[in-house]
């Protein structure tokens, strides 16, 4: 008797995880771009608003995207000022789940575009990321006479269904970041992301990708799957460990900083445990400052220096008093700063 073979087709899948921000917020009038509530229309809408991807009904009836069914899950609803780090533990719960699927291709994240370089920091130092994971967003609402959400979604899906990236990447203007040199240098351009010194990765024009360099392969974590541990697998780990960051500025008083460490002595829960100190320059920090800090380290805070230069590295030998950031802008230290203090 002959055998039959059947073959198993396994259909591609494209994940996209709704999180709000400005790509799906709404204003009450198409000419405004200002005046509008952020995170008010869900991830399948956004993505129904795209003539090519319900045109292209592919398989089982679904949206699909070269080749791939579109699958979309609303992770969250928030303006991403307000993002959580309980959020955060959702988007990774749910990046860790998909990614684990042999049939999906990558995921696309739809973010608000003020954190978006936090939330795309949090999952590269703590995402084993074997396939494309990439954040979009957009500057203008879902309403605006010339969106520019969906575009930035069709781009983020011709990164997410290639195989030339397997790395958590942010997707704005047809520019390709990495997840350590994304920062937000603009309030209202379009275009409102640089990656700095780094340079883009490189570019998404009519669908194609166009590389011109490679991902940093220095993980700011030495070990993805002790951080992952970390936060999910620690019972009694409902946050990340409380650090702030303060502004070294001219005439920079330590008020701010004995603030904190006052309502340290008083607190008894989320207890400040590190400071991230945006040093003017190449890591200068005014004369009282610099003694708060000294005085915060004393009562066992852990104190890092990192630059408020848009752009660049702290230069110079290791710092001998505070621990140095590696390069990274204040609101990445943060994160990495948690991260290592999680993990001690
Ligand atoms: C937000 O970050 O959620 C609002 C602002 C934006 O997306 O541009």
């Amino acid at each position: 008797m002959e055998t039959q073979k059947h073959k198993q087709i396994i259909v591609k899948q494209i994940v996209v995880l709704g999180t709000g921000g400005t790509i799906a917020g709404k204003s009450s009038s198409a000419t405004d771009n200002v005046d509008y509530v952020a995170s008010e229309v869900g991830v399948a809408t956004l993505l129904e608003a795209i003539p090519s991807l319900t045109d292209t009904l592919g398989i089982a009836g679904q949206a699909s995207y070269a080749g791939c069914e579109l699958v979309c899950e609303q992770v969250a609803q928030v303006d991403s000022k307000d993002m959580t780090f309980e959020v955060w533990q959702r988007l990774l719960e749910r990046c860790m789940h998909w990614l684990a699927q042999p049939q999906v291709q990558g995921i696309v994240i739809t973010h608000g575009t003020d954190t978006l370089e936090e939330t795309a920091f949090f999952l590269h130092s703590v995402l084993e990321a074997k396939k494309p994971v990439v954040l979009t967003c957009a500057m203008r609402p879902s309403t605006a006479v010339a969106p520019d959400g969906p575009q930035n979604l069709l781009d983020s899906l011709a990164v997410a269904s290639s195989d030339q990236i397997k790395a958590v990447v942010a997707v704005c203007a047809s520019t390709i970041h990495s997840a350590v040199a994304v920062q937000k240098v603009h309030n209202y351009r379009l275009d409102a992301f640089s990656s700095g010194d780094a340079g883009a990765l490189g570019y998404v024009k009519e669908g194609k990708l166009v590389i011109y360099r490679k991902y940093e392969s220095n993980m700011p974590i030495a070990d993805v799957n002790v951080a992952y541990a970390a936060i999910n697998n620690k019972a009694n780990l409902n946050q990340l460990p409380r650090v702030e960051i303060v502004l070294n500025h001219s005439g920079a008083a330590g008020d701010g900083v004995q603030a904190l460490l006052a309502q340290r002595t008083a607190a008894t829960v989320n207890i400040l445990r590190g400071i991230v100190v945006a040093a003017t320059g190449n890591g200068t920090i005014s004369q009282e400052l610099e003694r708060a800090l000294q005085a915060a380290e004393a009562a066992g805070v852990v104190v890092w220096r990192s630059s408020r230069c848009a752009f660049g590295a702290l230069v110079g030998k290791a710092d001998a008093q505070f621990g140095d950031s590696g390069g990274l802008t204040p609101v990445k230290a943060r994160i990495a700063l948690m991260l290592h203090l999680a993990l001690k």
